[in-house]
């Protein structure tokens, strides 16, 4: 028997929990709206995975870090769900979408037919088997995505306890997981490709404390080659990462982050697709009627920098989501919303530090502050120049009203005199912004 509802979101992360927050806040009837997800737990702030989930001492677990805590909102347990009359549909994978139809079908069968559709369904790792690398499906190589992952992959920490791990990526889960690897005295080696870690957002400046950082804390980096082979033990764990550059490594774990990719399959041919994610306007609606699409999915216009763009954070996963709900809402008042206006907003913490970065890394760079490692506190930025204007800027160590600041300077692109000024001025330059 299908089930319908008057709103589905597809999806069980960050933005689906957003959006259900939002659609309970505009007015809902009960029985109105199904969230479908296939993790078996309702919606929780994702970023915790990487972090606290697998901190030695205290580690956070759920009900601890549900959505909507993470923007310092109120907690939905799945009884607020209950409450609000939500259907919370978990461990339920949608394989089958026709939006032409408005129907989902699900790995078990079941079939929901929907009029309005939030497509929240997130991003999937990408795994050395997709290229085909020697011995990759053995035991012990973990990928981090879900709660599930992250179980499996503390079971390992804490069954290899003082052993070795090989963490491939030096992207954000390269650096958060080697460094809470590092705090459960596991011995690690980074391996990856480029000249200097997270080269989609960091400087090689910014990157070089970041690795000496790193280096201090007993963290192994190879830089410059990848990993194209593994060999396993008699059963079948992972016992030897192979480099291309003709160098062995023992590992007991191996954890890989070598990117995400939008899950999108499911509507291929359906709706429109740009820059590797689905087509949306300001107000995350897709080309095809009813059906939005929100947070990692969603190509939608920056305002900011005229152009479109996908972005893979929490904090827009969050607004894009909101943002979707009043649309749906507004429209059926035969009313809009305002354009979405986002300033991206980068984050990531790792042992004793923490970094913001606002707007755009492009044009040219000022390095200021004190990135000494031997600082008891260091405390630095960069800021980024386009048409004599300031367009982005990154703190490391800032505090909460720094933070603030150089968000406002990202937003409103103060100009820029001299160079010299501003990197001697530093981060008093944003905060008399
Ligand atoms: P999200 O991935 O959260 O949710 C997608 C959901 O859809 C999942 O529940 C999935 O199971 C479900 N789904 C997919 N296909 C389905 C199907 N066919 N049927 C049913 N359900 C389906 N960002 C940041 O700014 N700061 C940070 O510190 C971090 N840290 C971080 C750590 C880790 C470990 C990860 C993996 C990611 C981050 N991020 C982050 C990125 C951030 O978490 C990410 O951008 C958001 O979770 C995106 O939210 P979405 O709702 O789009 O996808
Ligand atoms: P990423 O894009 O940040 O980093 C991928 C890294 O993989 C590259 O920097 C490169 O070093 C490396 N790489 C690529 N091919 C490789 C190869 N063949 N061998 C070795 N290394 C290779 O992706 P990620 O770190 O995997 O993160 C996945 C997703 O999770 C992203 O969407 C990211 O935004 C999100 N995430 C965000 C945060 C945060 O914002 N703080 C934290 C964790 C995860």
């Amino acid at each position: 028997m299908a089930k319908t509802f008057k709103y589905v979101i597809l999806g069980g992360g960050v933005s689906a929990g957003y959006a259900a927050r939002e659609f309970a806040k505009q007015g809902l009837k009960s029985g109105e709206l199904a969230l479908i997800s296939k993790e078996a737990v309702a919606p929780y702030e994702r970023p915790a995975l990487s972090k606290a989930y697998l901190f030695p001492e205290s580690p956070a677990r759920l009900p601890g870090f549900h959505v909507c805590v993470g923007s310092g909102g109120e907690r939905l347990i799945p009884d607020w769900y209950k409450e609000k009359g939500i259907e919370l549909i978990l461990s339920t994978e949608i394989v089958k979408a026709d939006l032409a139809a408005k129907s989902l079908t699900s790995a078990g069968g079941e079939t929901f037919n929907y009029q309005n559709l939030v497509i929240a369904t997130g991003s999937t790792v990408i795994r050395l088997t997709d290229f085909g690398v020697q011995g990759a499906d053995a035991k012990n190589i973990f990928y981090l995505r879900e709660v599930d992952d992250a179980d499996k992959l503390y079971e390992a920490i804490k069954g290899k306890k003082n052993g070795k791990a090989v963490v491939v990526g030096g992207g954000y889960i390269g650096l958060e997981l080697s460094a809470v690897l590092k705090l459960n005295n596991i011995d690690v080696t980074m391996v990856y490709p480029e000249p200097w870690c997270m080269p989609r957002l960091f400087t090689s400046d910014i990157a070089a404390f970041y690795e000496g950082y790193y280096a201090n804390k007993g963290v192994n980096i190879i830089k410059g080659t990848v990993a194209v082979g593994f060999n396993a033990n008699s059963d079948g764990e992972v016992k030897e990462v192979k480099l291309k550059d003709g160098r062995v490594l023992e590992a007991d774990i191996v954890v890989v982050g070598v990117g995400g990719r939008p899950q999108i399959s499911l509507f291929k041919g359906q709706v429109e697709e740009e820059k590797g994610g689905i087509k949306t306007d300001s107000s995350f609606k897709t080309n095809v009627s009813d059906v939005y699409a929100v947070g990692d999915v969603a190509t939608f216009p920056l305002k900011l920098y005229s152009e479109v763009r996908r972005v893979e954070h929490v904090d827009h996963a969050r607004k894009s989501a909101e943002q979707a709900v009043k649309a749906i809402k507004a429209a059926e008042d035969g009313k809009t919303v305002e354009e979405y206006d986002y300033l991206p907003y980068f984050y990531s913490r790792s042992f004793d530090l923490s970094w913001q970065f606002y707007g755009d890394n492009v044009g040219d760079t000022v390095l200021f502050g004190d990135n000494k490692l031997e600082s008891p506190k260091p405390k630095f930025g960069t800021y980024w120049i386009k048409d004599g204007k300031v367009v982005g800027v990154f703190l490391e160590g800032g505090t909460p009203e720094e933070n603030n600041a150089i968000a406002k300077v990202a937003r409103i692109q103060p100009p820029v005199e001299s160079v010299d000024q501003l990197a001697k001025e530093g981060i008093s330059f944003a905060s008399k912004i």
